[in-house]
This record gives structure tokens, sequence and C-alpha cells, in this order.
């Protein structure tokens, strides 16, 4: 029998709605799931504007670097422990880690985000930094081919000409600089400030035209900000990353320690797609020059979303009795893609995978810290926090215990809709142990 391109070998019982919340209650109490609040806003990227090196670019889909502290004390994670990122993202963990004396591995499958981790994480030295420092701005020149060389199509759209023109004598200037460190960390400043010069800003699952723009000079900004980031690299400590920029899924590939604790959150199941929202970074930037590149690149990325790989083979290793009935459930409603089910389906196999691979590389007595966001289709809230606990326990993990940090808001209208089940529209911190 086939639904919505699953295979089933067993007849589809119909489940109803009504059902999900005992089986979501009884995992709740299963797994020591409790709420707290203090939590709540570190599960977010928003603490971070005062934390120097983290607040260089907002990354949208982070936590906070107090969180991460924060675990490292409750489960009382020593200096010199290794810790790992299969998502590193912004670089909060790793940087975070590193600055604390672990010794940090991760990977980051978007380039751009790759290059601001080794921006934020390398260890400078004195020479590296003078570079930095002695960076002149170059002078302006107009450019008669501006776009050309760009496949993007809304590229002209992004910025006004002069500054588009400023920011590309910018580029050329830092690409002559042939000290790597301080090439990174200057790229890694112009990347920062496009968001805030650009027409476009990021919103929703992609970019929005700026109602009120008012334009501002590149080169005052990147001046500004190469001052703000010389002077939180005074106080660099630690150990320097090594973070690849490959799918985690690669990771046997690479020699890793064996693991103390990994700190992450996956891409969360909701669609959202990252690539969208760091369009300018990543083209602007040459990480990807043509949408043949780009659409590799998401075909390679968890998938969350419905650009991501959606028709990847998949074993039937993870399944769980309480993932197959949603999945069931969901086949039969009208959700407004046809390809959700098997998005879902292919995210938790791919969620699976990864949880094998660390539980493999991680030390006995070491953990496993996972932060997620749950999602809804159908009217049913979908809860991968318990999903993802069970799938920990299914690659040997222990749960100590689910932390919910808070309620996802939702409209009243979504609220009507969900009913009973808003509650686990929520965010939460799973934690497993070897
Ligand atoms: C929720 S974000 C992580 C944010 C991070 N904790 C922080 O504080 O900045 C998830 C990240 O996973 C990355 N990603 C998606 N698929 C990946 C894959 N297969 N391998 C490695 N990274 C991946 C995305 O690019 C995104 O940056």
């Amino acid at each position: 029998m086939i639904i919505d391109g699953l295979h089933r070998n067993h007849i589809l019982l119909v489940i109803k709605k009504e059902s999900f919340l005992k089986q979501y209650k009884k995992l709740d109490k299963e797994f020591n799931l409790r709420w707290d609040t203090s939590f709540e806003k570190l599960v977010n990227f928003s603490q971070t504007s005062d934390i120097p090196i983290h607040n260089w670019f907002y990354y949208q889909e982070g936590f906070s670097p107090v969180l991460v502290k924060k675990i490292l004390e409750k489960l009382s994670i020593k200096e010199g422990s290794v810790l790992f990122d299969p998502f590193s993202g912004s670089g909060t963990s790793i940087l975070l880690g590193k600055e604390l004396g672990l010794k940090t591995y991760g990977f980051e499958l978007n380039p751009f985000s790759h290059h601001m981790i080794k921006a934020k994480t390398q260890i400078y030295s004195k020479d590296d930094l003078e570079i930095i420092k002695k960076f002149k701005i170059p002078k302006y020149q107009k450019i008669s081919e501006l776009y050309e060389k760009y496949e993007l199509r809304i590229i002209e759209n992004l910025f006004e000409r002069e500054d588009f023109e400023k920011i590309e004598n910018l580029k050329k200037k830092i690409n002559r600089i042939k000290n790597q460190k301080s090439k990174v960390a200057l790229f890694a400043c112009l990347l920062s400030i496009l968001s805030h010069i650009s027409k476009y800003r990021k919103g929703g699952n992609g970019l929005k035209r700026k109602k009120k723009f008012i334009q501002t000079d590149p080169y005052e900004i990147f001046d500004k900000k190469r001052k703000e980031m010389l002077k939180d690299l005074e106080n660099q400590t630690g150990i320097e990353p090594k973070v690849k920029n490959d799918t985690c899924l690669n990771m046997e590939k690479y020699s890793i320690p064996s693991i103390d604790i990994s700190i992450f959150s996956p891409p969360y199941a909701n669609c959202f797609d990252p690539f969208e929202v760091y369009k300018i970074e990543l083209w602007v930037g040459e990480f990807v020059t043509s949408y043949e590149q780009l659409r590799h690149k998401r075909k390679t990325a968890i998938t969350s979303n419905l650009n991501a790989n959606v028709t990847k083979n998949v074993s039937e290793q993870h399944k769980t009795e309480l993932l197959d009935n949603i999945l069931n459930y969901l086949s039969g409603k009208e959700l407004w893609d046809k390809k959700i089910v098997k998005m879902l389906n292919v995210y938790f196999n791919d969620m699976l995978l990864v949880l094998q691979k660390i539980y493999k590389n991680t030390q006995k007595g070491g953990y496993c810290v996972i932060v997620v966001g749950n999602s809804a289709y159908g009217n049913l809230a979908i809860p991968t926090d318990l999903i993802l606990g069970q799938m920990g326990q299914k690659v040997g993990f222990d749960i100590c215990e689910i932390i919910v940090a808070r309620n996802n808001e939702t409209s009243s209208q979504q609220h009507s809709k969900l009913l009973e089940y808003t509650e686990y529209l929520r965010e939460s911190i799973i934690i497993l142990k070897k």
C-alpha cells in the first residue's frame, strides 16, 4: 500500500487526533519532562547582543552562550573535555567551549556560517591583529560591470549602486591580503554588515524589502565594526576549534576524539530554509556562485524544509510507534504541501543517523544535549522533543530529562485549531547520557 509516497506493509488504522494526547502525556512522564522558565530567554539569540564576539552577527536560529555555560555547569563538564556540535550555526557552543578551555569539534554546512565561526574562534597572533588594525578603507571606485558576475536574480535590488560598489571595493582589497587569518576576520567584518546596508531585511522564511530604508555609508559601518572586532580580540583564550564545512552525516570521515558532551540545536522540522535567509551573505560573499551550487547545498542539509532532499531513501530504522502513527495520521490530511509527510519522515531518519554517529563517538558517561522546537501540521503538534528522546533511547542513550524552556507563541486562530495540543508547541532541551 502506498500512502502519500510512503510504503507501509500493514493496514492503515484510522487514527483520531484525540488519541495522540494520551501518548504525548505518557512520554512526558516517562522522560521526566519538566517546565523551567529560567531557560526561556536562553533558547534563542536575543540575549546575545552584548556578549563580545558572539554578537558579531545576529544568527536568528542560534541559542545563547549562557545556555551552553549553564548546561556545562549543570553536568559538571571539566576544562579540557571534548565538546562537539554537529550543527554549529553561528558557533555558539564551539566559541563558548573554546573560551572555557574545552577541546571543541563541529560541523556546519552553510559556508557563510562556517566562515563566521572560523573568524570568531581562530587564535590571532599579534601580527595577524596588526594587519587588521592597519587596514585602510580603499578609495571609492566606480565599477562599470557591477552585477554581471552574479547569477542571483535580485542582485540589483539588494543595495544602492554606490553602496554595492563600495562593498566590491572592500572585497577586492581584502582578497589581496596574504595573511589568511587577518583576511578571514576582515571578510567576516564585511559579511556582518551586509544586512545593515541592504535594502532588504531577513523576515519569515526569506528576505523582505525594508519599509524604511535609511542609507548608511558602508565604509563607515565597516570601519566601526572592524574596530569593535579588534577590541573583542584583545582577550582571546583557549584552544583553536576544529569545525568542518561539511554535513555532519559525514562525521566518520574525520578524526574526532571521544566526545564528553555534544550540545547542539538541529534545524527544526518547521519548513524554514536557512539557505534562503542567508541569501545576501551567501551570494555577495561568493560562497555560492550559481543556483546549481545552492541547490546542491540545500539537498545536503538535514531535511527540515521542502527545498531539502525529501526523496532521499530512508530505512525503517527510525520509526517509533508514535512517529508511525503521526505520519499515518498526516497522510490522511490535506496539508498545505503534499511533500510534508515525506519531509518529516526523512527528517527523523536523518536525525536518527546523526544520533547514532554521536553515540558511537561518545565516551561512556558522556552527554548529548539537544535544543529543539516542535512544529505543527494538520492542526496537530508534532512533538519533535519526544520523538528525538525516543530515538536517543533507540541508539543506546538513557534519557536524563527533558526541560521545556518555553511555549511558542500561537495566534488565536492557531490556538483554536490546536486546542489542547498548544502546550506541545514548545522549545525543549533534551538531556541524554551514554
Ligand atoms: C539551529 S541552527 C544551529 C544554531 C547554533 N546552535 C547557534 O547557536 O548558532 C542549525 C544549523 O545546522 C546547519 N545544518 C543544516 N544541515 C546540516 C548538516 N547536514 N550538517 C551540518 N550542519 C547542518 C544549518 O546551516 C544551521 O546553521
